[in-house]
């Protein structure tokens, strides 16, 4: 039997959507294997979700700000977990263009906000300060630029007009964000048991109205 593609979660903070993440991979939701959890910030919430569910969780610190330096000590991490594909999950620092060429079409990232609209860390106020009526979260591959690559998948909402950047923001987590990233895992292990790697793959970038008609496609193509 063919071995299990391998995946770490990068994280930095809170780590909800890494939870929901690590509960499909352990009860076997996913035909692959989380070897570990990667934080670079100490003490931060993600690791104890991690280990209270037994996942292993290490600590990528900057020491001293050098970002090489940390790159390369993730690099060798995810090295001796023999890790291949990553999922970001919330890690609130920008990837260099070498790590990123370093690991090229087999991480993930997901972002509060249909993308290529409204990229950057402050994404929901800037949605609500703008008025937009719908909104939603999108998974995409992560390429060299900010919240940019090759959408996978995204989902939206209808914003309510009273409930204010936090309210928008939880439920973009709640209702979508928590929803799709598991679905755009599958579908990169549905690609991947296809011998079809992301970046061999032009982008397709796939709007609210055609995602769940995509994840049809992919079903009744296989
Ligand atoms: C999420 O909104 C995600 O889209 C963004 O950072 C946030 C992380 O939240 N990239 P959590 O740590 O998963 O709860």
């Amino acid at each position: 039997m063919a071995e299990r593609p391998r995946f770490a979660i990068l994280g930095s903070g809170r780590g909800s959507n890494a939870a929901v993440l690590m509960d499909c991979f352990l009860r076997g939701d996913f035909a692959a294997e989380l070897a570990v959890v990667l934080c670079n910030v100490a003490n931060a919430p993600i690791l104890n979700e991690a280990r209270r569910r037994g996942i292993s969780a290490i600590v990528v610190e900057e020491r001293g700000g050098s970002r090489a330096d940390q790159e390369q000590r993730l690099a060798d991490a995810l090295s001796s977990y023999e890790v291949e594909h990553l999922l970001l999950a919330g890690y609130m620092r920008l990837l260099s263009p070498s790590f990123v060429e370093r690991f090229a079409g087999v991480i993930l990232n997901i972002h509060p906000s249909l993308l290529p609209d409204f990229p950057g860390m402050t994404a929901v106020a800037d949605q609500w300060h703008a008025g937009v009526k719908v909104t939603g979260a999108t998974v995409h591959i992560v390429d060299a630029g900010v919240d940019a690559g090759p959408v996978l998948l995204t989902g939206s909402l209808v914003v309510s007009g009273d409930e204010g950047v936090e309210g928008l923001a939880k439920r973009i987590l709640t209702e979508v964000e928590h929803v799709i990233y598991p679905r755009a895992v599958q579908l990169l292990l549905h690609r991947l048991a296809r011998k079809k790697p992301l970046h061999q793959e032009a982008a397709r970038a796939v709007r609210p109205h055609q995602a769940e008609s995509l994840r049809q496609a992919e079903s009744v193509h296989e």
